[in-house]
């Protein structure tokens, strides 16, 4: 087993941190100054190395362009108080990510390299994680298939990069969804639980007329009866009613497995709180919205964090969620989990990963 000491890195001549606005900082637009890359050939992984950032060159004929072997993973590194860094979870996007190449017939990557792949990479972009409140450095694993080959089968090479984000927040206001009941985004036996780029592609169709309409993002529904509530577009959803935590359960295969929403469901437990993980239909949450037993409502998930949904589309209908300032449950759980990824609460749950 390869251990982090033995990857190679080569360091960029002048790193572009001073570059950075950090003021004016868009989700997604500014890459740190490295990538780690690891390629699968002959059966087996390659060394991972880490190189200075830059463009890939892909064959016409790559694989993944074509038919789609192409998934990704997203997680965030934390500057804690003390000026550790640390990596929220990783362990959990091991085993979310070999699940994913389980399901696209794509080759998996050991936990444990995965991990020191993840802890390495963030070691040598430490300087780019910032204490500002409020960001982190958001890290996104991704593979892809690299065969230059005309024909459905899959790949037999494949390419591994980690790249790395500097970011603030998503949403930079409450969030607006709207419940779709004509497009889908998963069906049972398809690929929604993996983190499969195609799934991404295929909603952005729907998700462009839900924001023609002006919300941010769509609230999926089955894709069978459309009576039930998925998932959102970037994040799992959760609600509180009558002061119990209820979240559409993950035991199908067409809803994201989130380390957000389940990191809120065991503190939630630890706390004493009622959880229910079961089906959620829409009639029940637009009806305890407009009774008021539906007291909060929010979306959990790396990028968007826990982001309260403000507003709810149903048909013709915009329904008004409670001001965010009285929801007591996710302000109270999304300050606890993020105090722990800064090292202010006590790690009792061996979230974070030391990189640094
Ligand atoms: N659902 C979808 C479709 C997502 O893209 C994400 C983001 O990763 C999530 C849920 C939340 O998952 P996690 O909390 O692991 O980031
Ligand atoms: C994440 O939260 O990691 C995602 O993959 C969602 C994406 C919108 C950035």
């Amino acid at each position: 087993m390869l251990v982090s000491n033995d990857i190679k890195i080569t360091p960029t001549e002048k790193s572009r941190i001073n570059e950075i606005n950090w003021d004016t900082l868009v989700f997604g637009k500014e890459f740190t100054d490295h990538m780690l890359v690891m390629n699968y050939a002959n059966g087996t992984w390659n060394a991972p190395e880490i190189v200075p950032f830059g463009n890939l060159a892909l064959h016409p004929a790559t694989s993944a362009l074509h038919y789609g072997q192409a998934l990704f993973e997203g997680l965030k590194a934390y500057r804690q108080v003390n000026g550790d860094v640390t990596v929220f979870r990783p362990d959990m996007n091991a085993v979310r990510f070999k699940e994913s190449c389980e399901r696209m017939c794509m080759p998996v990557i050991d936990e444990e390299l995965f991990i020191q792949t993840i802890l390495k990479f963030v070691e040598t972009e430490k300087n780019w994680v910032s204490d500002r409140e409020g960001y982190a450095l958001y890290l996104r694993p991704f593979m892809f298939a690299t065969d230059p080959y005309v024909g459905i089968r899959p790949s037999e090479t494949y390419t591994f990069v980690i790249f790395a984000c500097p970011v603030g927040q998503y949403y930079s206001e409450p969030v607006r969804v709207k419940i779709e009941e004509h497009y889908t985004r998963a069906a049972a036996g398809g690929v929604g639980r993996a983190k499969v780029a195609g799934n991404y592609g295929a909603a952005m169709y729907p998700a462009k007329l839900g924001q023609n309409e002006g919300f941010h993002q769509l609230l999926w529904t089955d894709g069978v009866s459309h009576e039930y509530i998925e998932e959102s577009g970037t994040m799992n959803v959760m609600f509180v009613k009558n002061g119990t935590i209820i979240t559409p359960t993950e035991e199908s295969d067409t809803i994201l497995r989130g380390i957000t929403k389940r990191s809120v469901i065991e503190v939630a437990q630890h706390w004493g709180l009622k959880v229910e993980e079961r089906k959620v239909s829409v009639k029940e949450v637009i009806e305890g919205i407009k009774d008021g037993s539906v007291t909060e409502m929010f979306g959990a998930g790396t990028a968007a964090t826990i982001a309260p949904i403000v507003k709810l589309g149903y048909r013709d209908e915009v329904l008004e969620l409670p001001p965010v300032e009285t929801r007591e449950f996710s302000n109270k759980v999304s300050q606890y989990i993020t105090d722990i990824k800064l090292g202010k609460a006590e790690d009792i749950f061996g979230w974070n990963f030391k990189a640094s």
